[in-house]
């Protein structure tokens, strides 16, 4: 189609404007395409001004723009903006498409091969064909769905704590808007989701480490940052923390939980991993709120695709009231057919079958992961996590992590630094290393080969 397109184009500059195109049937002779192929090509010359369809008569040359004055003049903008940059770098690079023939070692969305595609299809197939699929969803989300994902979240939490959302990323930009003041400080673990940060900083709030031992969080260091800082809200990921894989046990939890309250503090737990337990996953600490001190947050894209951008903030009190207006506020609602498709997904009888296999997958491609290292670099010592999809290594002293990453790049493996993780100085050089995204164990294996050759120079 691309073909044909291009070969338009060159046809379209000898035509003048309001010229007649060659019928359909003679360009499908002539270039020996398919009338879809010729349809489809039309359209995007269509799209893109260069014709003009008018249907019943054909398909004419379409009026040509005067000469261009050159590139604008945009230099008024960087005086109307001032110095507000907002900063998605981190995010780019952890979003970043791995050009051909670059292993991807980076990433927290599953390779295409373990997305559910045909169920995804079906179920939004079936979506799009219910009455009012387009219509107006119930504002806090789809009845059935809300009931989903309270049950996933525990047993005392209901349907009416949760309102769905476009997504964990607009979760966390709704959440910290809707609970904590611009200029306000939000402790985060340290190192934490380079995507929270961004989000954080965006909207003008400080966020201030608390360092995370294997176990998440550490009480005594929490409390003292509530304390120095009176900050009302910690932002943390209790079950196989992204970047480093850490777990918080029951008693963890507890103190978590007990050192927010002595701060008269909220917990927004970020459970983006809930599926991707390699054994079991903890319970999440929303299971244990006695007071509306937490803030969950679930998504499911990371088990199914980066695309279906749905997802729940469950909260209860005030603050549900003011993340629900503050959803309605910028994004009223997400799109139902959207909506429609995730209900449909999880209701169906693969939906078990499929989390099965992606867990059994993530085994094999973590423990591949860890023995590749283990022959190939065994200077690293990387987490060995029971969930998620994230190895994390520090480097050896003195190493640049930044730079080993471009290198690394270079060398053919894509891999995260460690230091966008940090909200402040990180106290050495860390990669992330991701077993969900390549294609297989074996690109596993070779990426590991290409990183033992950047990291093992001189
Ligand atoms: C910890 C964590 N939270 C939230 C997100 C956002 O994911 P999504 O918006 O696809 O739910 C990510 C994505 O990488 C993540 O790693």
């Amino acid at each position: 189609m691309a073909t044909l397109a291009d070969s338009l184009r060159t046809e379209l500059r000898d035509l003048r404007p309001g010229a007649r195109l060659p019928s359909s049937r003679t360009l499908v002779d002539r270039y020996r395409v398919s009338p879809v192929t010729v349809t489809r090509a039309i359209g995007l010359l269509a799209a893109e001004g260069l014709v003009v369809t008018r249907p019943g008569a054909g398909v004419y040359a379409a009026d040509r723009p005067g000469p261009s004055a050159g590139p604008p003049d945009l230099g008024w903008q960087a005086v109307a903006l001032g110095d507000r940059a907002v900063d998605a770098g981190a995010i780019g690079w952890l979003l970043k498409a791995p050009p051909d023939g670059v292993v991807p070692l980076s990433g927290g969305y599953l390779h295409a091969d373990l997305q559910p595609a045909r169920a995804l299809a079906a179920a939004m197939g079936r979506a799009a064909r219910r009455p009012r699929a387009w219509d107006m969803p119930p504002p806090s989300g789809l009845a059935q769905l809300r009931a989903w994902f309270a049950r996933i979240a525990g047993p005392d939490v209901t349907p009416g704590d949760v309102t769905v959302t476009a997504g964990g990323q607009q979760s966390l930009s709704t959440v910290l808007r809707a609970v904590l003041a611009p200029g306000a400080p939000l402790l985060v673990e340290s190192p934490t989701y380079p995507g929270a940060l961004a989000v954080a900083r965006m909207i003008g709030l400080q966020p201030v480490p608390v360092p995370i031992d294997g176990e998440g969080l550490r009480p005594g260091l929490l409390a003292e940052a509530f304390a120095l800082t009176g900050a009302r809200a910690v932002y943390c990921q209790p079950a196989f923390q992204n970047p480093t894989g850490a777990a918080m046990g029951a008693e963890r939890r507890a103190r978590v939980l007990d050192v927010a309250r002595a701060a008269g503090a909220f917990v927004i737990e970020d459970d983006y991993a809930r599926h991707l337990a390699i054994d079991a996953a903890p319970p999440p600490l929303v299971a244990q709120d006695a007071d509306g001190r937490v803030v969950h947050i679930a998504s499911p894209t990371k088990v199914v695709a980066p695309s279906l951008r749905v997802s729940a903030v469950i909260a209860r009190g005030p603050v549900a009231e003011r993340i629900r207006a503050a959803q309605l506020v910028t994004d009223f609602f997400p799109a139902r057919p959207l909506q429609e498709t995730l209900l449909d997904l999880v209701s169906s009888p693969g939906w078990a079958r499929h989390v099965g296999a992606v867990r059994t997958a993530l085994r094999a491609r973590r423990d591949t992961l860890l023995a590749a290292l283990a022959g190939e670099l065994p200077q690293l010592a990387p987490s060995r996590p029971d969930g998620g999809v994230h190895l994390w290594t520090p480097l050896p002293g003195g190493a640049d992590d930044t730079a080993a990453a471009e290198a690394a790049l270079r060398a053919g493996v894509l891999v995260s630094a460690g230091r966008p993780f940090f909200p402040a100085e990180p106290p050495g050089p860390h990669l992330r290393l991701s077993y969900c995204s390549a294609a297989s164990d074996g690109e596993l294996v070779e990426g590991v080969r290409r990183l033992a050759r950047v990291l093992d120079e001189p």
